[in-house]
């Protein structure tokens, strides 16, 4: 999946000017209600300590909490200091790891309920949905020196992938593994396969046309690989980033060499860039897209630097790439 460049159109017309003249009127009184409820609240807990209490920001209330009430208000809701931890805190271990051998049986029995997803692929339907397989499919920054140098380094057994929407990454980095003697690294291409909603206004010719609001990218993902002869080792995973990096930290599956090209503002990137960290074997690179690019203010160079600096690690800019430096051993 990658974000949407285009800007979200907006207009407003005097009936939203009214409309929102009314929900700032709304979310005055709303705040003046709840500022009174917490002085109420806050005199009934004599143990409480109004100093150190917590201000609600009351331009931020909307017309959304009007048919609620106030939930009753634990003390420990209201204390102030750091962020509860859970807000920073990834799960760091994951399972046992499992032979390399048995990832791809393990994949596909817990995915995709026993059925090897390439057999018999296309049926007739589908091949007459998409595009015939491209030899190079679109793709952005996909074939950049960055695959070569640290593929030739890390020589991984297994590569993991985030975000591969027409699979023009995994098939550069499944050539390059050819040239390197490594036919047999697993490939494993994590994507929801749905691009973004707009994607298309972009990439019209690119991408097959939408059949009742599927999009269609897992179809022509597969179909280009494998008229590209690599259905034995480039797997799709296709759910979001986050369900499925859970799931393979909960399997065990882990990569040697992980690249972090999904879902570009600070939250996603942040996300995906921890949850990537711990399915990282010891010693693996994690690496990913656009350091110096467009995307640059939308959070995936905060997120990477954030976390090297949380992690003691350093960062190396590669082209478009950021590269972290290998995961210690324990
Ligand atoms: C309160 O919300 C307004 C509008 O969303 C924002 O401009 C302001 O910075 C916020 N103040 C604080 C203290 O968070
Ligand atoms: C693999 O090697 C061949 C021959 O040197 C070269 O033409 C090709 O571009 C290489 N493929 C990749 C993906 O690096």
């Amino acid at each position: 999946m990658k974000p949407a460049w285009l800007p979200f159109p907006q207009s407003a017309t005097s009936a939203e000017f009214k409309l929102r003249l009314h929900l700032s009127r709304a979310a005055i009184f709303l705040c003046l209600f709840s500022a009174g409820y917490m002085i109420g609240y806050l005199s009934s807990v004599p143990q409480f300590n109004l100093q150190n209490q917590f201000h609600p920001n009351c331009t931020a209330i909307t017309v959304a909490n009007s048919d609620t009430n106030p939930l009753p208000i634990k003390e420990h809701e209201l204390q102030t200091g750091p962020p509860p931890h859970d807000l920073l805190q990834f799960k760091k271990r994951c399972g046992k790891p499992i032979p390399k051998s048995e990832i791809l049986n393990t994949l596909i029995a817990n995915m995709f309920e026993g059925i090897e997803p390439y057999e018999g692929f296309p049926s007739a339907e589908v091949e007459s949905l998409i595009h015939k397989p491209a030899d190079h499919p679109r793709g952005w920054g996909s074939t950049g020196a960055v695959f070569r140098d640290l593929i030739e380094s890390v020589r991984p057994g297994v590569i993991i992938e985030l975000g591969s929407f027409l699979g023009a990454s995994a098939l550069h980095m499944a050539g390059v593994t050819h040239n390197l003697s490594l036919s047999s690294t697993l490939i494993l291409s994590v994507d929801d396969f749905r691009g973004w909603p707009n994607f298309r206004l972009r990439f019209r010719r690119d991408v097959p046309q939408n059949r009742h609001a599927d999009a269609l990218l897992l179809q022509q993902f597969m179909a280009n690989v494998k008229a590209a002869g690599e259905s034995q080792r480039i797997i799709p995973v296709p759910f979001s980033t986050g369900s499925a990096l859970i799931a393979l930290c909960e399997w065990g599956i882990y990569g040697d060499l992980i690249e972090v090209d999904a879902g570009h503002d600070f939250h996603s990137a942040w996300a995906d860039i921890n949850r990537a960290y711990a399915i990282l074997r010891p010693g693996g690179v994690l690496f990913g897209h656009d350091y110096f690019t467009v995307a640059d203010n939308r959070g995936v160079r905060r997120a990477v630097t954030l976390f090297a600096k949380v992690k003691g690690l350093t960062v190396r800019p590669h082209g478009q790439h950021w590269v972290l430096s290998p995961k210690p051993r324990e």
